[in-house]
């Protein structure tokens, strides 16, 4: 265990600010400086005055803060810690789909690799990606990786034409919508928040879908009681937090994310102490895959 002091005299030696995600662990999140979804970390990412950033979450997400701050090291507290569905397209894909559609937009979620951001012409989060396809002139609509965000945000975008891709959360694709179910029988009152990774069965169920900060904020806000939770299980520290009086249920299948849990306290520790595992990502690709960034940041 660390406390208080031996961590900021930490931080302070290697001039380090700890970004987490919701998914961390919550020990994890105990310790960061900022917490939050990928939007709300990439702004912040795009704005740290120190000159390291430790980044308690996935690659894709470590990525986009170097490609920011191309100055700056960007430490993985594990560099195992990948998301599946950024390697979920193929990017000859992409192309076929320039040739044969004019008008469009390739719409890139950021869980995607720094190569696919390349081929991209803006990035989206799960909390502004409905707002950025809106605001886009383009009367196609690309939207990669994922396809049950894209099939969300097409949902919410008529007036567009929708290309999609088959990438998908694991973790959100194999939830079960019998598990929900099942928990809207045992607590009637509860209302179903779901991410927008979820399968359209279980999207089907939800009363809201969000993304992880909106969840957060439809729990906190309502006067409701009881939820039911759609997403990675590591939401729940900071719905505790929020709101410890207030009941929250999981699928029983509990929605885990292993690379999530790969940043533990110990390896943020040992980063912070040793330095490591630091990003690098090549300027010819960072270059363009920044403008798609940049673009996000803009429109959102
Ligand atoms: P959020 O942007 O909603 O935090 O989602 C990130 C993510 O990886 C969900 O699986
Ligand atoms: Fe990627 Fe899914 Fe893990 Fe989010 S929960 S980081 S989408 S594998």
């Amino acid at each position: 265990m660390i406390n208080d002091e031996e961590l900021t005299v930490l931080k302070k030696q290697r001039d380090a600010v700890i970004l987490a995600h919701y998914y961390a662990a919550p020990e994890v999140q105990d310790i960061a400086d900022y917490v939050g979804d990928s939007f709300y970390l990439s702004k912040v990412a795009a704005g740290i005055k120190c000159r390291t950033i430790i980044f308690a979450g996935v690659r894709f997400m470590g990525e986009c803060a170097k490609i920011l701050n191309p100055q700056k090291d960007v430490l993985m507290p594990d560099d195992r810690a990948d998301c599946f569905m950024a390697h979920m397209i193929d990017n000859e894909f992409i192309k076929k789909c320039r040739e044969k559609y004019d008008d469009l937009a390739v719409v890139c979620y950021v869980n995607s690799t720094t190569e696919t951001k390349v081929y991209s012409d803006v990035c989206v989060t799960s909390s502004n990606a409905v707002n950025i396809v809106r605001k886009l002139p383009n009367k196609n609509i690309l939207f990669i990786p994922d396809k049950n965000l894209g099939r969300h945000v097409a949902m919410q975008v008529p007036e567009k034409h929708f290309i999609f891709n088959d990438g998908f959360c694991p973790i959100h694709e194999h939830m079960r919508a019998s598990e929900i179910s099942t928990l809207k029988k045992l607590h009637p009152q509860a209302k179903v928040l779901a991410h927008p990774e979820c399968n359209e069965d279980v999207i089907k169920l939800a009363d809201y879908i969000g993304s992880t900060s909106g969840i957060l904020n439809y729990a906190a806000k309502s006067d409701d009681k009881e939820f039911i939770i759609a997403t990675e299980i590591g939401i729940r520290h900071k719905l505790m937090r929020a709101n410890a009086e207030k009941n929250y249920y999981f699928p029983e299948t509990v929605p885990k994310c292993l690379n999530m849990k790969l940043n533990t306290l110990d390896s943020v520790i040992k980063v912070l102490k040793n330095g490591g595992n630091a990003i690098q990502v090549d300027e010819k690709l960072a270059g363009p895959a920044r403008k798609t960034l940049v673009r996000m940041l803009e429109l959102a």
